[in-house]
């Protein structure tokens, strides 16, 4: 299962980043201050940072240059042009419409295909999703199939969506109008980055099909799930990752794109369509809300940038580099007895930090412990997926609502750090197994009313 990799990374470095430890009393104090939320941390003041793998990729000498080719005109950009040229050769998507960054892209699909009381169907949909879904009235329903939410498996295509859940959905609602359309993310953020099947894919975007309803990608990760099907899908070990991604996007009628990720740049976006009508919806929000349509909210040089970075991804030395380190990352863990969700994903580890911390109840965020413990630790900066992100109070009990699994991500950036760093993270995650029942729970002090997990304090237990 694991991707191998038969050669050292597939690049040299040209230029670099300091970065610096700071002192262990240095940093218990920066995250007292920072009320014991790493997204209140100065990066400065962190050492290895896999809070996310999105906006965070080293961009590569072609891309730095190909920024000065930046054409900044208002309208008919040529970098525009060269854009839409990539994106419509990799996914067949002819009417592309550049957006800020995904959510952006989310918003303008949204505003344009869905209605209050509506429902949009998706393997999981992400937390950006989710919330413009929520904006327009609207009801998001995740159908994963079950296997996708147990912690341990060797299940390969752990993102799948439940086809029979799907028909069920579209059997009730659909001729009612009120599914609007089907997103597929790829690959699947929400439970470890897990990828889904080509076969899966093609059965659900037929089942959408006999029932009219429109099938569209959030292809935040479309190579990096591409790249998982040619290893572990029978029948595409041989077809190149272009043509797998170019496969994938034929069963669909659009996409949206977080280009932070996937497209090995900083800031960015787009929104994709095959139908020229609903294109010309879509811009009816795109003008107002993200730019003109040739730029959608980035500057020309960002489209060449993301132009390169569209092309880069689908090298599958590269891939094979990156999903590689991944899972070097998780094997090191392993052996330290840290329990993951397995397989691992494409752009991360996901520590299961209610298993690794038992003594700590729910109530006292053993995700979130675990995140200070291993900043203090090592100054590595993870993020917590449970309790206080995903945690809500029952109006009518006034009850906590646990979410299911209480984790720590490790994102791990693109073309950023080296194996030697994730060796060093492993390497701390040992010192503090040693010492684990001596780890203490926190608090909760402020929260704000929405998506709480970035705003929130703490207080030592
Ligand atoms: N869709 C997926 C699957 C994502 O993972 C994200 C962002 C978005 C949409 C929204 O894109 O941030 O460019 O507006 N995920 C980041 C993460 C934030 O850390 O996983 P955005």
């Amino acid at each position: 299962m694991r991707p191998r990799r038969a050669y050292a990374e597939p690049y040299r470095i040209k230029m670099v980043e300091p970065i610096r430890l700071i002192p262990r009393e240095a940093r218990v104090a920066a995250i007292e201050r920072a009320g014991y939320n790493v997204f209140n941390l100065s990066s400065d003041d962190v050492y290895i940072d896999l809070l996310t793998d999105s906006g965070t990729a080293a961009m590569s000498d072609s891309q730095w240059s190909a920024l000065m080719k930046g054409d900044e005109a208002y309208a008919g950009s040529r970098s525009f042009h060269r854009l839409r040229r990539v994106v419509s050769d990799i996914t067949g998507y002819e009417y592309v419409a550049p957006a800020h960054q995904g959510r952006g892209a989310e918003h303008v699909l949204m505003a344009a295909l869905v209605k209050p009381g509506q429902r949009v169907l998706g393997n999981m949909h992400f937390d950006t999703t989710t919330g413009h879904i929520l904006l327009r009235g609207a009801e998001p329903v995740n159908l994963l199939r079950q296997e996708g939410y147990r912690v341990h498996s060797d299940a390969p295509f752990k993102g799948d969506i439940d086809l029979e859940a799907l028909r069920r959905e579209l059997e009730a609602h659909a001729a009612e109008g009120l599914i609007p359309l089907v997103i597929m993310t790829v690959t699947c953020n929400s439970n470890g980055g897990q990828p889904v099947s080509m076969a899966n894919i093609r059965a659900a975007s037929e089942l959408a099909q006999a029932y009219g309803v429109p099938f569209f990608f959030d292809c935040a990760r479309f190579a990096e799930n591409a790249y998982f099907i040619k290893e572990r899908e029978p029948g595409y070990a041989r077809k190149s990752v272009r043509d797998i991604a170019r496969e994938m996007f034929s069963y669909g009628d659009g996409c949206i794109m977080s280009a932070k990720k996937d497209g090995l740049v900083n800031i960015g976006g787009f929104v994709a369509f095959r139908s020229e009508e609903m294109y010309r919806k879509a811009l009816e929000w795109l003008i107002p809300f993200e730019g003109f349509a040739t730029y959608g909210g980035l500057s020309g040089r960002d489209m060449e940038a993301l132009a390169v970075g569209l092309e880069e991804v689908l090298d599958e030395a590269y891939l094979e580099d990156r999903i590689g380190q991944v899972h070097y990352l998780a094997e090191l863990l392993t052996e330290q007895g840290v329990p993951i969700i397995t397989p691992a994903g494409g752009h991360g580890v996901y520590v299961d930090a209610a298993a690794f911390l038992p003594h700590l109840s729910r109530a006292k965020f053993p995700a979130q412990a675990l995140v200070v413990e291993l900043y203090v630790e090592a100054g590595v900066r993870g993020v917590e997926l449970g309790a206080c992100a995903f945690g809500r109070i029952d109006e009518t009990t006034g009850e906590t609502i646990y979410p299911e699994l209480e984790l720590v991500r490790l994102a791990v950036p693109r073309r950023v750090y080296t194996d030697r760093h994730m060796a060093y993270v492993a390497q701390a995650f040992g010192r503090i197994a040693d010492r684990r029942e001596g780890i203490g729970g926190l608090r909760l002090v402020y929260e704000a009313p929405v998506l709480r997990h970035f705003t929130a304090r703490f207080e030592r237990l």
